[in-house]
This record gives C-alpha cells, sequence and structure tokens, in this order.
C-alpha cells in the first residue's frame, strides 16, 4: 500500500472545493482531492503553487488510504442525497477516530441525523457551514464549524490557518453542538437575503430621485467608507460600473428582475416559523425573490395598477442621506433577526451556539461581513446572552440616529408608490418590539369569543374564559 503521505482530504473538486484545497496548501499543508471526473483532478493539480503538495485522485478509496491516521477530510458536494451517498460509500474505507466534514450548505437537520449515525460507528462527523464564494474559499472565507468538540480540535489548526483574518484573529470558531454549525451558516444566508433585499430597495428609491448608475456607484462607494462599510454594499457599488461584453449598456441594465435562490433563505424563515421566533425582514427578502419570478403577472398588474402617485419632492441630496438612515436601520433589524434565531434556537434546540463567537467569525470573509458586527462584537462581549441585540446601548443608539429619516423613506416610499417591503417590515417589527403594550389583547378577546381558546388577564394569574356578546 502507498504510504500515507496527506494531511487533508477533499471529495469533490467543484470550484469551492478545489479551492479550499489549494488555501490549505499554500498554508503548508499536504492535500490530496478526489473527483470521479479527470478534468477536475487535473485542474486542481495544475492550480497549485509552486512548491505545495497537491494531488487529484479519482478514486475515492486511493484517496483515503493515502490519508494520514485519523483521517481528515471534507466534502463539498450538493446538499441532500449526494451527502449520504458520499458518506455510504466512505464508511467502508474508513477508521474509528477519523473526521468527516460536510461543507456544504446542508440542513442542519440532516446534518444531526448523519452526526448521530456516524457516531455509532466511531467515526466524527462535522456539519461546517463556509462563506466567501469562490474567491473566499481561495484566499480566507468565514467559517462556521458545528460538532463533536474534540474533533473541532483535531482540524482547528488547518481551519484557523485557512480562514479570514481580522486583526490577526482568524474568522473561524467551535460553534456549538451536532447542527449548530450549518444553522449558524443557514441564519447567515437569511441575513444576506435579507440585506440584499434591502440594498435593492434603496436602488430603486435612489433610481425614482433620477439617480443614473454613475451617481449610484458614487452613492455607494461613499456609503462603504462609512458606517454601511460592508462587503455587500463594496460589491454594489462595482456592478454599477460593470460594462456589458454585448452591448454598450451597463450590465445590470441588462440583467433579468427575476431573482433565483438555492433554498437557504426559504430554510431560515421555515426554522424560524418552527421555534417560534420573528424573522419578517428575512421573511419578506424570500417573498421577495418569489414574487420577482411572477413577471408575467407583474407586467398585466402594471397595466392595470398604473395610476399616477404622489410626487416626490425632496432635494436629491437630502434623499440620500435620508435612505442611507434607512438602510442602515434595516441592515441593524436584519442581524438582529438574525441573531435573536441563532440565541432562540441554541436553548430551544440544545445547540450551545456562543453568539460571541459567531459576531467574530461574522467580521470577516463571509458574505455578510461588515463594520457594525463591530459594534455587535463588543455588545456580546459585555452581554453574552442578550435576547436581542436591540436591547444594548450602543445599538440603541445607532438607531435613534436613523429613526427619523427611515420613518421619512418609509412615508416617501408609501405615497410614491415604490415597493420597500424590507425597509417598511423593519419598522414594523422595530415598533411592535418596542411597544409595552400591545393591541393583541383585542386578539386574544377575539379568539375566545369565537373559539373559547381562553385568556389571560392582566391583573390577576390563570386562564379565564368569558361567553362574550351576552
Ligand atoms: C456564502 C453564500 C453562498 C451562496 C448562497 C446563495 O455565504 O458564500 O451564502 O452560500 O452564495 O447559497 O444562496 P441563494 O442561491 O439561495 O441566493
Amino acid at each position: 500500500m502507498a504510504q500515507s503521505v496527506f494531511d487533508f482530504g477533499m471529495i469533490g473538486l467543484g470550484v469551492m472545493g478545489r479551492n479550499l484545497l489549494l488555501n490549505m496548501a499554500d498554508h503548508g499543508f499536504s492535500v490530496i482531492g478526489f473527483d470521479k471526473d479527470s478534468t477536475k483532478t487535473g485542474a486542481l493539480e495544475s492550480a497549485a503553487s509552486p512548491g505545495t503538495t497537491v494531488k487529484g485522485v479519482a478514486e475515492l478509496a486511493t484517496m483515503v488510504q493515502l490519508l494520514q491516521s485519523p483521517r481528515k477530510l471534507m466534502m463539498l458536494v450538493p446538499a441532500g442525497q449526494p451527502v449520504d451517498d458520499v458518506i455510504e460509500s466512505l464508511i467502508p474505507l474508513l477508521e474509528k477516530g477519523d473526521v468527516v466534514i460536510d461543507g456544504g450548505n446542508s440542513h442542519y437537520t440532516d446534518t444531526v441525523r448523519r452526526v448521530k449515525y456516524l457516531r455509532e460507528k466511531g467515526i466524527h462527523f462535522m456539519g461546517m457551514g463556509v462563506s466567501g464564494g469562490e474567491k473566499g474559499a481561495r484566499t480566507g472565507p468565514s467559517i462556521m464549524p458545528g460538532g463533536d468538540k474534540d474533533a473541532y480540535e483535531k482540524v482547528r489548526p488547518m481551519l484557523e490557518a485557512i480562514s479570514a483574518k481580522v486583526n490577526n484573529t482568524p474568522c473561524v470558531a467551535y460553534l456549538g453542538t451536532e447542527g449548530a454549525g450549518h444553522y449558524v451558516k443557514m441564519v447567515h444566508n437569511g441575513i444576506e437575503y435579507s440585506i440584499m433585499q434591502l440594498i435593492s430597495e434603496a436602488y430603486a428609491l435612489l433610481q425614482y430621485a433620477g439617480l443614473d448608475n454613475d451617481r449610484l456607484h458614487q452613492v455607494f462607494k461613499t456609503w462603504n467608507e462609512g458606517a454601511l462599510q460592508s462587503f455587500l454594499i463594496e460589491i454594489t457599488a462595482d456592478i454599477f460600473l460593470q460594462k456589458d461584453d454585448k452591448t454598450s449598456a451597463r450590465l445590470l441594465d441588462v440583467i433579468s428582475d427575476k431573482a433565483g435562490s438555492k433554498g437557504t433563505g426559504k430554510w431560515t424563515s421555515q426554522d424560524a416559523m418552527e421555534l417560534p421566533v420573528a424573522i419578517p425582514v428575512i421573511d419578506t427578502a424570500v417573498a421577495m425573490r418569489t414574487i420577482s419570478a411572477y413577471k408575467e403577472e407583474r407586467v398585466e398588474a402594471a397595466k392595470i395598477y398604473n395610476k399616477p402617485v404622489a410626487s416626490f419632492n425632496t432635494d436629491t441630496e437630502t434623499w440620500i442621506k435620508q435612505i442611507h438612515d434607512a438602510l442602515y436601520f434595516g441592515v441593524i433589524i436584519s442581524y438582529a433577526q438574525g441573531l435573536a434565531m441563532l440565541h432562540q434556537a441554541s436553548k430551544d434546540l440544545k445547540m450551545e451556539i456562543p453568539l460571541p463567537e459567531v459576531v467574530k467569525v461574522w467580521r470577516g470573509g463571509c458574505i455578510i461581513r461588515s463594520t457594525l458586527l463591530e459594534v455587535y462584537m463588543k455588545a456580546y462581549s459585555a452581554s453574552p446572552d442578550l435576547p436581542n441585540i436591540l436591547l444594548n446601548k450602543e445599538v440603541a443608539a445607532l438607531i435613534e440616529n436613523a429613526l427619523i429619516n427611515t420613518r421619512t423613506v418609509v412615508a416617501q416610499a408609501a405615497q410614491s408608490g415604490i415597493a420597500a417591503a424590507g425597509i417598511m417590515s423593519a419598522l414594523g417589527y422595530f415598533d411592535a418590539y418596542r411597544t409595552e403594550r400591545m393591541p393583541t389583547n383585542l386578539v386574544q378577546a377575539q379568539r375566545d369569543y369565537f373559539g373559547a381558546h381562553t385568556y389571560q388577564r392582566t391583573d390577576a394569574p390563570g386562564s379565564f374564559h368569558t361567553v362574550w356578546g351576552e
């Protein structure tokens, strides 16, 4: 048998798998990748940096044999059945103590099931979120692992080496038991959907005031130098300048408005409902992608409901500042909802998710990285068990500063008939969250009236029922 010389193995050499493996090799690890497709194994080897140890093989058994014991390997294959298929083909090849990582976007319930299944065989299975896209995988992603803590310790040096760094701190940490890594990544993606939706609304609101792509570029570039500094604002500024190869137009102007999705945003909403926890801006973002697909219906509806709406009268510079603040407000609320979800899931699903570590890991490498997360990290370091970041005083001050302009933008959007459901939802959530006595006493009365569901009183403990209307 050939000598076992490799530190780490990768199953699936698509662009993410290949780039992660090359990143490991660049940090001094000897790596081997398996893919049935020989063009991919060839592409891996030819992309390796000089002096690194990188091998591609077309047989899974060969790769496993060449790994040092305990074996450490990752799969990056499409979520669902392909992950189970890989596990089945790996089982006869592995030994007790080996560590298998699923680095794809698997649903956390599948991960919990797989952890238990492989634990019975003495194999450590870890679910791990990886964010940062192709480029991030190659140069430093944000990494969200969960599962067995001892298994994490075995792969920690490698994960810390390849991850993004913020002030020399690696953007990776142990994020909780069993399916926690994939749960955190799912919520990351829910927040990603939410912020992307809010940015698209800001784009619509700025276009309404007559800003062209060049001016939009300038606005987003300036925003990226201030409180809104983040990866998504940065790439948005770039997008406005991109030229189309086929026409002389800007590429953005010839892209269809039907938005795709692979499903992690939908999972976030579904799982939030299950807990339950309220994440309405994320829900709205998922819904807007769905409405974007109703192109033909929207074309019809636009003909029916084409009455002129209230005209718009504010000076452009003021409007830009107001939209900045509304977007900032919406972004704060997006993180607040996602983090509140993690707080509750950690308790209810017994995942022990450390929120200070989550925020630390999200500061660099991932799609939702932003300056704002520095404020959140400080807040969670002081109170790791905060149920909602909106209860932190520093965050409250940021909200207060943005609030008046947010209300103006929401009112203007409503009067002018511009769809801005994400920003409106953020404000609606905030106003409900800060309401000491909500009007839901009436809902309780109605439930008891028609269904004898009982209600609680403000002045006495227990459940009560009234025969209403008599
Ligand atoms: C990341 C991204 C990544 C992917 C999303 C896109 O963190 O690197 O979130 O995982 O881009 O899955 O999701 P949709 O196709 O659903 O928009």
